[in-house]
């Protein structure tokens, strides 16, 4: 039964995206592809991953331009039709409000603020607020330009489902399994259960699932399994 886990597909190896979508699709529900996988393979990558595994994507692009041409970049992948688009709130309300028109039948998914940033990282941009703060105004502001979705901090989540109510769909990465924090990147974490319980729709996973395909699809499928079982109680 498949759990509300998007798996970050993050290589550049198509034949390994395509056995990593294999292992994992009884768990999975959207597979997210993001700018490495798409600067490699463009849309006709995208199109060959949907059409071999029917399977819903996250595509990852983060745009951020001036409104009609981030609406142009949208068109430009108007037919391979992930479920989600991505976008940079901070790219204002105009800019959200342009892709949103520019593929209505894509969820515009609005990225909050980056959890690589820290206070002081937003401080030296120039954001009046904290992290916290800013991400409730950019959810809010993206929201009501029409974005369907959010990505944030999972720490972030309360706080972005208080103010903009149930319907949009909030996506949260930075989470990790129950005691296996360590070992890579991720600093701020929340367990993929706590981060639902939270107010997330899905949580994004890559490389707690992904790493355990040095041993085998089985591993991996297993590693998927065992999320998904965390995240359904
Ligand atoms: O391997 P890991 O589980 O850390 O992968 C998480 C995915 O979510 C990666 O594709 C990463 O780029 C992405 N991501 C993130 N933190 C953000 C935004 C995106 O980890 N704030």
């Amino acid at each position: 039964m498949s759990a509300p886990i998007i798996l970050a597909v993050d290589t550049r190896d198509l034949d390994i995206a395509k056995r990593w979508i294999d292992a994992t699709r009884d768990y999975v529900s959207v597979y997210k592809l993001g700018l490495e996988f798409f600067l490699t393979f463009g849309s006709s990558g995208v199109s060959e991953i949907k059409s071999q595994f029917d399977v819903d994507i996250f595509l990852d692009l983060k745009l951020h331009d001036i409104p009609n041409t981030v609406a142009s970049a949208a068109h430009a992948i108007s037919d391979i039709s992930p479920r989600f688009l991505t976008v940079h709130a901070s790219g204002g309300q105009a800019m959200v409000k342009a892709a949103v028109e520019a593929v209505p039948h894509i969820d515009i998914t609005a990225v909050t603020i980056l959890t690589s940033l820290s206070e002081d990282d937003l401080f030296q941009i120039g954001y009046a607020n904290p992290a916290l703060e800013s991400a409730v105004s950019l959810a809010d502001l993206a929201v009501k330009a029409g974005a369907r979705a959010l990505v944030s901090s999972p720490l972030e989540i309360s706080a972005i489902r208080n103010a903009v109510g149930p319907t949009p769909t909030i996506i949260t990465p930075g989470v990790r399994p129950a005691g296996k924090s360590g070992g890579d990147d991720q600093v701020r974490t929340m367990t993929p259960s706590a981060a639902i319980t939270a107010g997330a729709n899905y949580v994004v996973i890559g490389r707690p699932i992904t790493g355990a395909w040095v041993d085998g699809a089985a591993a991996m499928k297993e590693a998927a399994a065992q999320i998904a079982r965390d995240i359904q109680g």
